[in-house]
């Protein structure tokens, strides 16, 4: 695996490897989510690009940048574990070299539900995500996969516009979950929560299997299914519990196989999301 900090090496370095290449972008602090990820990279393609990168522009004032966990050395073992081929980390004055931004997050997708509580988060993130796209594939692979988690469902959705809107020549891959034992979505913000505060945590796995057994039992009504599962929501700060389309459209009734399901709260200081494909 070779570490590369700076621009010209990363296309000087990707150029020398032929095939179709599979890219994982990421924040650092590497967990079971990103691993999957990568694996199911390493899998699909002959070559493997991964980054680690934490974006300052989709964090807003106040958010946590400064305190967001950086941890190059274990992130670095674990790629290379993982049998990855490049691992960008570029620094921020390299992939910012003006600081407005030239994307905007469509609003009719970007200004509910995460877009709303954290305006302009979805603006720096599809900036970065374009910035490295475009990075990655600069030499023109043979084909040119990247893959992304359904546990940011919205970003998710919004970088698969990005792709359509700019003719953007990737495959976006969606990737499932992935949980700890008690159903507790992996994500790096969980280190900052207490054990107290991780206990609490897991109400959000849990009004999600409410709303799921709701389902399955042939109840499609959403104000009925978010009452059910404002009431499993104990001891954390609720900010919203939300039943979209896959277009991220506001909905009266579940419509199987064209549904997503979110919930996000705050335990203490720390802002956590899930949802569920349904
Ligand atoms: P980050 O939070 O590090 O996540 C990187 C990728 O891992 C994202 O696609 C995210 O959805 C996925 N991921 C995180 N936790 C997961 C889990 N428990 N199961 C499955 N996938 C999971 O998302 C970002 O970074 C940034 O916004 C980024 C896309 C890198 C742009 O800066």
């Amino acid at each position: 695996m070779i570490i590369v900090n700076d621009i010209e090496e990363l296309l000087k370095e990707s150029k020398k490897l032929k095939g179709s290449v599979g890219f994982v972008p990421t924040m650092g602090a590497l967990h079971k989510g990103h691993l999957t990820l990568i694996q199911k990279a390493r899998v699909d393609n002959d070559i493997v690009i991964v980054s680690i990168f934490v974006n300052p522009t989709q964090f807003l004032e106040g958010e946590d940048l400064d305190a967001y966990p950086r941890k190059e050395e274990a992130d670095s073992k674990i790629c290379k574990l993982a049998g990855v081929d490049i691992l960008f980390m570029p620094s921020v004055e390299m992939m910012y070299n003006s600081d407005e931004l030239s994307i905007t997050a469509p609003a009719i997708r970007g200004f509910i539900l995460e877009g709303t509580k954290r305006a302009g988060h979805f603006d720096g993130m599809l900036q970065i995500v374009m910035k490295l796209l475009n990075l990655i594939s600069y030499n023109k692979p043979s084909s040119f996969r990247a893959y992304f988690g359904k546990k940011d469902a919205q970003q998710l959705v919004l970088i698969q516009q990005m792709v359509r809107d700019y003719f953007l020549n990737v495959e976006i891959v969606p990737c499932d979950i992935v949980r700890d034992r008690d159903g507790l979505a992996l994500s790096s913000r969980n280190v900052y929560l207490s054990k107290d505060e991780r206990g609490r945590a897991l109400s959000l796995s849990r009004s999600l299997k409410s709303a799921t057994d709701m389902i399955l039992k042939k109840e499609f009504n959403v104000e009925k299914i978010k009452k059910e599962m404002l009431l499993s929501l104990k001891d954390v700060d609720v900010e919203y519990v939300e039943l979209v389309n896959r277009q991220f459209q506001p909905i009266q009734r579940v419509e199987l196989g064209n549904t997503i399901i979110l919930v996000a709260v705050s335990v203490g200081k720390t802002r956590l999301i899930d949802n569920l494909w349904i």
